[in-house]
């Protein structure tokens, strides 16, 4: 599997995936504010691996060896993108892991912290995968949505690493992955991952998963998520709440897949979960190629919200919580 984040002590080597298929190419982070920066332009994306990488960056501005310059940074690497609570997770991590170390101290101190939250990722991801797969049947044919593969986590993948492990046990046939408008991380990034693995897999555009779904048998939609609330409303890549929407109809089963720092046990439900909004000019125009009238008015919602009621299971590396979820969460985070 393609390196896509590299520490070196004295700067993080991300891979540059807004260039993804096309060229393989890396940005060298040597700040916190570089780190903050590469997080907001999408150079790298997908909640858990921003969150991984924002631990990096405090690492980084450990190496000033003053409180005031990791607060600092805290703030920065936390505004850095609004909706996946993974990066206020990570940050928090690593401030308790500054507590009582000497400023001389903290560059080491914080450098190791980081190294375990990566590692932490990666062992909840392959936890992930086994508990996921087994609420797949032998050969199923299953839909993703955006990317939730190795490219947005320290290892696997949440939903992708279901599915890395459920094909491995050939409970895997088929997947369906969506392209994911206007950003194209299922096209450009999910496609690329299956089709290095040998993963028999097809690409959709996002309006016709709905269509799928009625002529063709498809077994369970399987997403990652940025932000779960305490009620099991989930957070993920805009177009996620059509699908849901469109899995209940047909009957299909709907899991999330997410590691608890995915869980914001502060919000209530999915309602006041800051929905991030990107350049228009990412819908009006695709590679620089104009797709709209110059001038047409556009949004770009970057986020939606399913709510818990279109979902049928929560995978995390601490188990499966399933309706009601109030009551399972809690368990999840005791
Ligand atoms: O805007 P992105 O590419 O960062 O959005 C990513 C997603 O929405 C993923 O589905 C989510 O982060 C889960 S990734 C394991």
């Amino acid at each position: 599997m393609i390196k896509h984040i590299i520490w070196k002590k004295k700067s993080l080597r991300v891979l540059d995936q807004r260039f993804l298929p096309r060229r393989t190419a890396y940005v060298d982070c040597r700040t916190a504010e570089a780190v903050a920066r590469a997080i907001k332009d999408m150079v790298l994306r997908g909640a858990p691996l921003i969150g991984c990488s924002a631990a990096y960056g405090m690492a980084l501005a450990a190496r000033q060896g003053s409180r005031a310059a990791l607060a600092k940074a805290a703030r920065l690497l936390v505004q850095s993108r609004p909706t996946a609570v993974n990066l206020a997770h990570a940050v928090d991590a690593m401030l308790r892991a500054s507590e009582g170390v000497p400023p001389g101290r903290l560059a080491v101190a914080l450098a190791r912290a980081a190294e375990a939250y990566f590692r932490a990722d990666l062992s909840a991801n392959r936890q992930m995968g086994r508990l996921g797969a087994r609420l797949l049947r032998k050969g199923s044919r299953v839909i993703t949505h955006c990317n939730a593969g190795a490219l947005a986590t320290s290892g696997i993948g949440t939903a992708l690493g279901v599915i890395r492990e459920a094909f491995r046990q050939g409970r895997i046939a088929h997947v369906y992955a969506d392209e994911t408008r206007p950003y194209l991380q299922g096209s450009r990034l999910t496609l690329w991952e299956l089709m290095e693995e040998g993963i028999p897999c097809t690409l959709i555009t996002d309006n016709m998963a709905a269509h799928l779904m009625k002529v063709s048998r498809i077994d369970a939609v399987i997403v990652g998520s940025d932000r779960i609330a305490a009620n099991g409303d989930v957070c993920n890549k805009i177009g996620t709440y059509g699908l849901a929407i469109s899995a209940r109809h047909h009957g299909v089963p709907f899991y999330a897949v997410a590691p608890v720092s995915t869980i914001d046990p502060d919000m209530a439900d999915g309602s006041r979960i800051p929905i991030e909004e990107r350049s228009v000019r990412e819908v009006v125009e695709i590679a620089g190629i104009p797709i709209a009238p110059k001038g047409a008015a556009a949004r770009h919602f970057a986020f939606d919200v399913t709510p818990a009621s279109l979902v049928t299971a929560i995978v995390t590396e601490r188990g499966v919580a399933k309706p009601p979820f109030k009551p399972g969460i809690r368990k999840l985070l005791a």
